[in-house]
């Protein structure tokens, strides 16, 4: 993994940026020593590196155990308790995955709990009608509106196909060690569970059962995803000086791109299977940044595709914006542009090139343009997609994720702003514990 900086730093002043460079120094101590803010949910920060052989056999065993009963899984989580998961599988797997019926090597995996969409859930039942399937169902606080409704219709509907027993076999509990209703639930129906740590929040959570066994169970290699995670996690350690440090050369000149007026970051990437990567990414950044009235805004965009629908506000419009941007470096697959005698599409002057290189070029002349228009581009480079150079990305932007709150001078680690709309939604279900607000929230909408 590379990350250059020479396309943004040149928008900010040389001695900002230098001033960041020993912040993020300490910021990074911070994460060390724990002294920094919400320091109870730090447990990421050494994850991978505590990872052991047998507790990979462990979740593998448990994901080849759903492999063998199953023809489809469903993740049910939501926000930290599925992005991750949903982004390394779609990375990994055929564009085309779901489209591929004979001779499949892996279960379908599908996700639920991530919103309320009666129709979303009605085909999803319809489609499991004549399935052989099983559910993991993940959520720290196991109390998760979306995620709880989800799993209790898709319960249902697994005991009444296939019975008690052998619904027991095919669900797996990912949750709190002792609370929560889920915890309750999985002991009373004996499902097989699995711990999120106390001290690792949901969006830093990749790394444990909540990513790694749904990754398994769609095929993905846990051990080589966890060996790049260990590799970024020594090359961003705090003995790691700046010079060297991609967490906190990123973090740095984010901070100072912000400090100059950037307030919108696009994450970028020339490579469609990456787009659940970006949407992790927000989650990460968004709800670890956005508080206390500050924060930098987290897009993005996947191109050449939305080029011809966002390129033209990038190029142009308010300069408020800086993109980062993902540069994968080979291609896994090769596909060759035919030569075409008659040249009717003139695209002969591509004849005998990689598609992949041209997607190259397109990458290369939108960060001249970009640059040029005044979209200052930081560059970040990664090997190939595969399981290890994935392990690698994740952790290295949750180091420059924690890095960089700290910088911010916010708590990285807590999500109040996340609570607003839940006391609303239940005041306006009339949920036990909410008469007070459901008698407020009705007389002002009644004005
Ligand atoms: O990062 C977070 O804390 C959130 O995104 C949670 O992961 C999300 O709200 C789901 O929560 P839970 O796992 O408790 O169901």
């Amino acid at each position: 993994m590379q990350i250059c900086l020479k396309n943004a730093a040149s928008f900010v002043k040389a001695d900002a940026l230098k001033q960041l460079e020993s912040a993020t120094e300490a910021a990074n101590q911070l994460l060390e020593n724990g002294k920094g803010a919400g320091n109870d949910y730090i447990g990421w920060v050494h994850l991978p590196s505590s990872i052991t052989d047998a507790f990979l056999a462990e979740v593998q065993a448990c994901a080849d155990e759903l492999r063998k009963r199953c023809e489809v899984v469903i993740v049910a989580g939501i926000g930290g308790s599925y992005l991750g998961a949903r982004a390394v599988n779609e990375a990994l797997a055929s564009a085309f995955d779901a489209f591929v019926a004979k001779d499949r090597k892996n279960p379908y995996v599908v996700y639920a709990g991530n919103n309320i969409g009666e129709d979303y859930l009605a085909e999803l039942m319809e489609f499991l009608a004549d399935k052989q399937f099983g559910i993991i169902n993940i959520s720290k606080s196991g109390t998760t509106t979306e995620t709880a409704l989800a799993f209790r219709l898709l319960k249902t509907m697994l005991e009444k196909q296939v019975g008690k027993e052998e619904a027991k076999h095919r669900i797996v509990a990912v949750t709190d060690r002792a609370k929560g209703a889920l915890r309750s639930l999985a002991t009373k129906e004996g499902y097989k569970t699995f711990v999120i740590p106390d001290n690792v929040g949901g969006r830093f959570s990749v790394l444990t059962p909540v990513g790694l066994l749904p990754i398994a169970v769609a095929g993905g290699d846990i051990k080589a995803l966890v060996k790049g995670a260990q590799d970024m996690e020594k090359a961003t350690d705090v003995s790691v000086k700046y010079a060297e440090n991609p967490a906190c050369q990123y973090a740095a000149i984010r901070n100072a791109l912000y400090q100059s007026g950037k307030k919108i970051e696009i994450l970028v990437n020339f490579n469609p299977k990456l787009h659940y990567f970006s949407e992790w990414w927000k989650q990460l950044y968004g709800e670890s940044e956005g508080k206390d009235h500050k924060g930098i805004f987290p897009a993005s965009v996947d191109f050449t595709t939305d080029l011809h629908s966002m390129g033209q506000w990038i190029q142009d419009g308010e300069r408020s914006i800086f993109e980062t941007v993902i540069s994968i470096e080979k291609a896994n697959k090769t596909v060759l542009v035919p030569m075409d005698a008659e040249n009717l599409d003139g695209l002969n002057f591509l004849a005998g090139k990689r598609v992949d290189e041209v997607d190259k070029m397109a990458e290369l002349g939108t960060q001249l343009a970009h640059v040029d228009g005044g979209v200052p581009n930081i560059h970040i480079t990664f090997e190939k997609i595969d399981e290890y150079n994935i392990g690698q990305f994740i952790y290295f932007f949750e180091r420059g994720c924690g890095i960089s709150g700290y910088v911010l001078d916010v708590n990285p680690f807590n999500q109040p702003g996340v609570e607003a709309y839940k006391k609303n939604m239940f005041a306006l279900l009339d949920k036990p514990g909410y008469e007070e607000e459901s008698k407020a929230i009705k007389a002002r909408l009644a004005k």
